[in-house]
């Protein structure tokens, strides 16, 4: 009647793919502490790390494991301890760790009514609660591991996209306050047709570039010009942690789902080392409060430990 789970932290977006594409990271995350209770209520017993809000009603991972309850018809109650390792607010799917870990551990001591990929729609409903938009480009991946693509949301439709063997991820987190919505609410609702266009080529070609190991294809494709021209000025050292990252070898660089962190993928540990070292360098030398993160593509989503 109690179970503990490791849920890895993601990345949505990843360059061209707004809304659509996400990764999970390998080893990077929260853990949480579910068990039983008898008076039928979801409880936020403790949040160790960060002071973040243990209303169940406020909190993305009783959210979305009271959205399941309600599906399932249960009025089992539940308590829950989560254990935050990122910050909140980075853009690396901390509220999804919670929705989807919340979800799974639910699951599991109900006896695994629903599969992995049905749990997508209860952890959005986490999503929804801190972003007012229910989308799936976190949780996905972190239900389900590896890159997800949403192919449609009217219905869910989410696919498991291959994981290349050498294929790694740098990831710097300046601490700067930017809000999902905020970062929503400032992109453009209307998109050029030639934007449009340039867009879903790119998307096409990551797509292919992962089926295909291409860590070329993969690097050339990682190209938004719709979501990061608008987004980049909410984040200080932008371009320049961009340009050398690429004269560094990265294969690409983009925003971290709605920011403010900035990731690049890299070909092999050595270069991704080399820009996670440049990356902290930068944000060091003018002072603002960094944390960098490096790790491989995390295969397995959400997990009991
Ligand atoms: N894909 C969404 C966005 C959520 O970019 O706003 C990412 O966290």
């Amino acid at each position: 009647d109690k179970i503990k789970i490791f849920s890895p932290s993601t990345v949505a977006n990843v360059g061209c793919g707004y809304d659509v594409l996400g990764f999970a990271l390998d080893g990077i995350g929260e853990e949480m502490t579910v068990s039983k209770r008898d008076d039928g209520q979801l409880v936020i017993e403790e949040i160790i790390g960060f002071d973040l809000p243990k209303d169940p009603a406020v909190n993305t991972a009783t959210v979305a494991a009271q959205a399941l309850l309600d599906a399932v018809g249960s009025k089992q109650g539940f308590s829950f301890i989560i254990k935050k390792t990122i910050n909140p607010g980075s853009g690396m799917g901390t509220s999804s760790s919670s929705s989807a870990g919340g979800v799974f551990a639910v699951n599991e001591l109900l006896g695994r009514p629903y599969t992995s990929a049905q749990l997508v729609e209860f952890a959005m409903e986490g999503e929804k609660a801190v972003s007012k938009k229910a989308h799936a480009d976190n949780v996905a991946p972190n239900l389900l591991g590896g890159f997800t693509l949403v192919r449609s949301y009217e219905p869910l439709d989410v696919l498991s996209l291959p994981v290349p063997e050498d294929l790694y991820v740098t990831i710097v987190h300046p601490q700067v306050e930017v809000k999902t919505t905020d970062a929503k609410k400032i992109l453009k609702k209307q998109v050029d047709l030639s934007m449009a266009v340039k867009q879903w080529g790119n998307v096409g070609g990551l797509v292919a570039g992962l089926y295909e190991s291409n860590y070329d294809l993969i690097g050339r494709s990682m190209v938004d010009v719709i979501v990061e021209p608008i987004r980049k000025i909410l984040i200080p050292l932008y371009d320049d942690v961009k340009a050398q990252a690429l004269a560094d070898g990265a294969l690409g660089c983009s925003i971290a789902g709605s920011g403010p962190s900035i990731f690049a993928f890299s070909k092999g540990e050595e270069t991704a080392l080399k820009i996670k070292s440049m990356m902290q360098e930068k944000y060091d030398e003018v002072g603002i409060l960094a944390y960098t993160y490096m790790s491989k593509i995390g295969e397995k989503g959400v997990r009991t430990i």
